[in-house]
């Protein structure tokens, strides 16, 4: 087992494991980046889906794979994960998809998407690339090292559990993202729509 040790990115950051107390500030910094990497404030009729989808239920569900990257004490920015999408998937639709509908009763207008996720736990599922994540940097912490550093934390975590590979799906539209995966070495798994689905061995990330 490898202890999660702080990671200095620069001298006022550092990358640590996840605490409960961090949820409010990445709920915000989900927000202000979730809509394809850019601000998704009023998107949808609920500000609290995106992160309710894309934050939260990793930190419920699998706390022990989220890393979070702060800045003189304040959270910037975070990657969540699950080291097994398939469980993860089990789990999400057990778990999260009724507190997701106690939260939000109605179907979203306009993101049947997100609702296909929520209430389907609708994953990509690949025995090759069993692991999955999202990460998110608010605009002031990009381009430092900051991801970088972050998906080796991931790496690392993957590598001490023998998982084999990871993956991520992201909207194509999102093309800053990709070019930071491609330099990292994710290479292109399928194409889904909009979607684009990449995956890494996790001896690369480290
Ligand atoms: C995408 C994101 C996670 C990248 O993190 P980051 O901290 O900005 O990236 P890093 O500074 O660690 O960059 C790592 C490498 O990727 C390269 N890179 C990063 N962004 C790049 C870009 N837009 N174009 C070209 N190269 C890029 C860097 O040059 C760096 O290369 P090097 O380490 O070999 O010098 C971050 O910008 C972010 O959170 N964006 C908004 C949210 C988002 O889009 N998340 C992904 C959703 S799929």
């Amino acid at each position: 087992m490898i202890e999660p040790s702080p990671v200095i990115v620069r001298s006022r950051d550092l990358i640590r494991p996840y605490r409960p107390a961090d949820l409010p500030a990445l709920r915000r910094i989900c927000l202000l980046t979730g809509d394809r990497g850019k601000d998704g404030t009023g998107r949808f009729s609920d500000d609290g889906i995106l992160p309710d989808v894309f934050l939260e239920p990793y930190l419920t569900l699998a706390p022990e794979t989220a890393w979070v990257v702060e800045t003189d004490g304040e959270p910037v920015g975070y990657l969540v994960s699950t080291l097994d999408t398939r469980a993860f998937s089990d789990r999400w639709r057990a778990e999260w998809t009724p507190e997701y509908r106690r939260r939000h009763p109605l179907p979203e207008p306009g993101a049947e998407w997100l609702d296909r996720i929520a209430d389907d736990a609708y994953f990509w599922l690949d025995d090759g690339f069993p692991a999955h994540l999202h990460i998110n940097l608010l605009p002031e912490a990009q381009g430092q090292g900051a991801g970088r550093a972050l998906m080796r934390e991931l790496g690392l975590a993957a590598l001490a559990a023998a998982v084999p590979g990871i993956h991520l799906v992201m909207s194509s539209e999102n093309t800053a993202a990709r070019a930071f995966y491609d330099r990292l070495g994710f290479s292109q798994l399928a194409v889904e729509g909009d979607a684009v689905v990449l995956g890494i061995d996790p001896r690369r990330l480290v």
